[in-house]
This record gives structure tokens, C-alpha cells and sequence, in this order.
């Protein structure tokens, strides 16, 4: 164990520690506050970033769980103090968190930096929460933890399981084909989400707070945990005690963020079957860890690891369902022979001590390497003319056939030519047609919104069919499932090749080999290329202009290049 720190090393001591003026202004206004000097003298202030709001209902109870974190702060030996920032509500958010996560990571550096910080329990769930969080935490350097929000109950109607999103795109499918009625459908909304807590099905939520587990950063099986278990609280309260001693430990997140605990992260993430969007936010939170990552990564280690959690949209189940099976830690204990098990954590102990005597208890949720939840792997990188820098797939969320497919294109130029198109009945549609939407990336959408499941078009519903390949530069939901090609980098409204597909243009798939092409010969291509205009920006000005200027593409994990750069920043001046 290194040394721990005295308390005048703590960076807060610089605010409350030292005899002069604004020192004295610092403690008095500590005062105003009700505090005396024996709450706070020579201890941690530990900062609790909380992304609740009143509309976002994931995080409804992080409003009572801040108090849980901090009963624990204060059994420490530690100075809490609440941070509020902003939420990230993923239904919300128009037209996308993913728009504002960098905006979140931005502002969780500076809160932790501009206050008298030295340590931070980050409290969020809903999607883009968890990467902005961890990505501010990372960049800002001090010793952190992760508290995350957990997930839902299960829904239900009339004794089915609902799953978040899942069942919303399915029974919506069901509607449009005159298969469920109105009512119906109005019973579907009172029961598809029962309680506070984040989608409950293996959606971005649920994958990205498996990954920040299995990065080492929360407490052992803490993502797992619904959001309404009495488990939840204490968990929150234990985070509080363990910071405490992260600060005087000094145990930084730089120190966690190794090469072989990404690849941990990512094995847990292909065994989730995980959201494809979490291969944007752990290429973007390796880069603030200065490692170099990209997503071949993710094709690379989903060869090796099957999907082994039975959770929607691979599976048929729960996240309730994979807690009581016996959650990550069990899930960590079944892949333990692909893991490196001497990373270490913040609790101060390596991820083999931390599954030390983890179980599967119920082996429908989590499966054997033997017996896994489909022979598909959960991620595919492939390129090609189409995408040079990559596009991703989930094929076990795909109906095989559509795996190795060559057909003709309906391209479409944005999402509202799309969703006018796709309710044609006379549309000049087959099950074989591939359906391309342009002007969905990180700067078309902008902020790459998930538009990437596109709608199969009605008249192919009524025909009974439920999936197709469809390709964009948007990223989907991880609720959502089928055959969607997602990502597509370089973008189309940069000029990338996705802008000149036209309809009637033939793609050819192949997942297997990992390929995407683009039937079009170069001539043809250069022709369209030189006739080509990029749009105008979507943003005259604000934070969407500072955006459009800034993003990287989805193989970068799109983060500001600004912000995406190691450096140390000076501590501030205090005068
Ligand atoms: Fe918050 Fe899905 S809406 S996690």
C-alpha cells in the first residue's frame, strides 16, 4: 500500500486549510452554511456529482440516494458536498443526448476543478451519464468512484415481461400492422416502465454501467443492482466510505485505465451482448486515459466471447433477472479465464479478490461458454468503399439471412424524407431492399442521434416482416435490435462515400468477412462526388456551432478535439 496522504496535501487545503484572507472567507461562508471546523478540518471534501432532475425518471432516486453517499462520507471521516449537473434524460434530451455528453464530461472537469475537491462519487445511469461522468472524472484526475443509478423493475402487461424500448419498438410494429388496438396500446404505456431506475433491458444504461464495473470503478456488483433493492442505498453509503479513503490512498482513475482493464471492459461488454454505442464512449474514455483504442478492438475480442447474458433485445430477459442470477460479479466469475484478473480497482483490491466467490445462480440469465445465447457475435466492424473508417453491427440482434446479403438500395436524405417514405403503401419495397439514411452523424444529425433502426416500412409489417438490412452514419439505441449497420465513418454530410449512395445502387454485406461495398464503380463516384454540396451547418451559433467545429467522427469516440488531448491544467489561483 503507497503512503497516504497528510492533510495539508489535500487539494482542498489550498481553500480551507491555509491563514489568509480568502481562507477566511472560504471557512466563513462554510460556517454560514452550519458547519463547524470539526466537520471539515484536515478531512477529504468529497464531491458528489449528481445528475439527478426532476425529468429524468432513471435518476429519480439519486435525489434520496446523494443522501446515502453522504451518511457514508461522514462515517468516513469525510466533508460531503452535493454537486448538481445536468441530467441527460435520454427521452427527453431533443435532438439527442449524445449531443450534450461531451457538454456533461466538460462540466464534471471544471466542477471538480474550479471547487475545493479531492475526491468524487459520480452519480448517474441514463445512458450518456455514465461516459460523461467518467470521461470529466478522468480528465480532471482525482481519485473517483462510480455510483451508478441501476436499472428498473422489470415492465409487465397483463403478466408478460416488458422490456425498455424492446417491447416499445416491437409492440408499435404490432400496431402499425392492425394487430393490437388502440387500447391496448394505451395499457402497454402504463406498464412498459414500473419504477424509478434506468431501461432495464441490455440498453446503453445497462452496458455502459457494466463496463465502468468491469473497468474497476465502481464497487463489486454495484451496476447490477436495481434501482428499487434496499441493496442500492447501501451500496450508494459504501461508495461514500470508500472514497474517503481513495483520497488519502491517492488512487486515481489514471492508475485503474490500463490497456488490459479496457480489454476486460470489453470482454464483459461482447458476454452483455452490450449496446453498440458503448463502443463510442470506451473509445472515447481510453483516449482521456491517453491509451490508444479503436473499435477493431471490439470485432478483435467478439471473435473470442460469446454472448453468455440472456438479456433483451439478444436475449429474452431482464436486468431484474440477471440480479438475481447473480449479477456482473457472477457474470466477471464465468469469464474469468478470458479476464486479467490482477487489474486493479477502487476498492483498493484486484478484480480477482472482488469476484472472489461469485456464482451463477441461475444459468438460463447467465450461460456456460457452452451453451451461449447466440452463435452471432455481439459486435462487427467492417469496411469497406462504403465506410473507410468503419461501420459496426450487432449481428446477434439480426435475423441471420440478412448477415451475408447483396441487394438494392431506398436511400434516403435525412430522417424526415425517411419517415414519410417508410408509411408509403406504394413504396417499391422488398425484404431484400437495403434502406440508407443519410445526414445521421455526429455532425448531420447533429450529435448522431439514434435514428439508426430505421423503421421497416409498413407495407412490409403487414407482410409479417421484421427486419432488413439498413444502413446509416446514426448509432441506434441499445433497446433496439435488427439488422442495422450503424456508424458509418467518415459521415455523409463531411462528404464521407455514405452521401452518394442513390437509390437503386446495389450494397453487398458480408459479416462474416467482416466487408461493406458499395456496387458503384470509382468513375461513378468521383462523378458524384465533384456534384456533391455539403449542407449548411444545422447551428448559426451557441453550443451546437461550438459542436460542429469540435466533434470527432464515431471511430474517434466523438470527442471534442479540445478536450480529447492529455496536459495538465494548472490548478487554479486563489486570490
Ligand atoms: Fe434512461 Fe433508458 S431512458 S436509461
Amino acid at each position: 500500500m503507497s503512503r497516504r496522504k497528510r492533510p495539508e496535501e489535500l487539494r482542498s487545503h489550498r481553500w480551507l486549510g491555509v491563514s489568509d484572507l480568502r481562507s477566511f472567507g472560504h471557512r466563513a461562508r462554510l460556517r454560514q452554511g452550519g458547519f463547524d471546523a470539526d466537520d471539515w478540518k484536515g478531512k477529504p471534501v468529497i464531491g458528489i456529482v449528481n445528475t439527478w432532475s426532476d425529468i429524468n425518471f432513471c435518476h429519480t432516486h439519486l435525489r434520496a440516494r446523494a443522501e446515502d453517499v453522504k451518511r457514508g462520507i461522514w462515517e468516513a471521516g469525510g466533508f460531503p458536498v452535493e454537486l448538481p449537473a445536468m441530467s441527460l434524460s435520454e427521452p427527453f434530451v431533443k435532438p439527442s443526448t449524445m449531443l450534450y455528453r461531451n457538454l456533461l464530461a466538460m462540466e464534471t472537469e471544471e466542477l471538480l476543478r474550479s471547487h475545493p475537491i479531492d475526491g468524487a462519487v459520480l452519480m448517474g445511469g441514463c445512458d450518456k451519464t455514465t461516459p460523461g461522468l467518467i470521461m470529466g472524472a478522468i480528465s480532471m484526475g482525482i481519485p473517483a468512484i462510480y455510483a451508478p443509478a441501476g436499472p428498473q423493475l422489470r415492465g409487465n402487461w397483463r403478466g408478460e415481461k416488458l422490456g425498455s424500448g424492446s417491447d416499445a419498438w416491437k409492440y408499435w410494429d404490432e400496431k402499425r400492422a392492425g394487430r393490437i388496438s388502440e387500447d391496448d396500446w394505451a395499457e402497454l404505456e402504463g406498464g412498459i416502465a414500473r419504477s424509478f431506475g434506468t431501461c432495464m433491458v441490455m440498453g446503453t444504461a445497462a452496458t455502459m454501467m457494466a463496463i465502468v464495473e468491469a473497468l474497476g470503478l465502481t464497487l463489486p456488483g454495484a451496476s447490477s443492482i436495481p434501482a428499487a433493492d434496499s441493496a442500492h442505498p447501501r451500496m450508494c453509503a459504501a461508495s461514500g466510505r470508500r472514497i474517503v479513503d481513495m483520497v488519502w490512498e491517492d488512487l486515481t482513475l489514471a492508475s485503474l485505465l490500463t490497456p488490459p482493464a479496457f480489454d476486460n471492459a470489453i470482454r464483459v461488454h461482447m458476454a452483455m451482448g452490450g449496446s453498440t454505442n458503448a463502443i463510442i464512449h470506451v473509445v472515447a474514455m481510453a483516449r482521456r486515459a491517453g491509451l490508444r483504442m479503436d473499435m477493431k478492438r471490439f470485432d478483435e475480442i467478439s471473435r473470442e466471447v460469446p454472448v453468455l447474458a440472456n438479456i433483451r433485445p439478444s436475449g429474452d430477459l431482464l436486468m431484474e433477472d440477471f440480479f438475481y442470477a447473480g449479477g456482473l460479479r457472477a457474470m466477471m466469475a464465468e469469464l474469468k479465464d478470458t479476464l486479467n484478473l490482477s487489474c486493479m480497482t477502487v476498492t483498493g483490491r484486484t478484480l480477482a479478490e472482488n469476484i472472489d466467490g461469485a456464482k451463477v445462480y441461475l444459468r438460463d440469465v447467465i450461460r456456460p461458454f457452452s451453451d451461449p445465447v447466440s452463435s452471432a457475435e455481439a459486435t462487427a466492424v467492417l469496411t469497406g468503399n462504403l465506410a473507410p473508417r468503419g461501420c459496426v453491427m450487432k449481428p446477434s440482434a439480426a435475423e441471420p439471412r440478412l448477415l451475408k446479403h447483396r441487394g438494392p438500395v431506398i436511400a434516403f436524405e435525412d430522417y424526415n424524407h425517411m419517415a414519410l417514405e417508410v408509411e408509403r403503401d406504394d413504396l417499391d419495397v422488398t425484404p431484400d431492399h437495403i434502406l440508407v439514411l443519410k445526414n445521421g452523424g455526429p455532425k448531420g444529425g447533429p450529435g448522431m442521434p439514434e435514428w439508426g433502426m430505421l423503421p421497416i416500412p409498413k407495407k412490409l409489417v403487414k407482410q409479417g416482416v421484421r427486419d432488413m438490412l439498413r444502413i446509416s452514419d446514426a448509432r441506434m439505441s441499445g433497446t433496439s435490435y435488427g439488422a442495422c449497420i450503424l456508424h458509418v465513418a467518415p459521415e455523409s454530410f463531411i462528404g464521407g462515400p455514405l452521401a452518394f449512395v442513390q437509390t437503386g445502387d446495389e450494397i453487398e454485406v458480408d459479416v462474416p468477412a467482416r466487408r461493406i461495398h458499395l456496387h458503384v464503380s470509382e468513375e461513378e463516384l468521383a462523378r458524384r462526388r465533384a456534384a456533391w454540396r455539403q449542407p449548411e451547418p444545422r447551428y448559426p451559433r451557441g453550443y451546437g456551432a461550438l459542436y460542429s467545429a469540435h466533434i470527432g467522427q464515431a471511430d474517434e469516440g466523438c470527442d471534442f478535439d479540445f478536450l480529447a488531448p492529455l496536459g495538465a491544467i494548472p490548478e487554479p489561483e486563489i486570490h
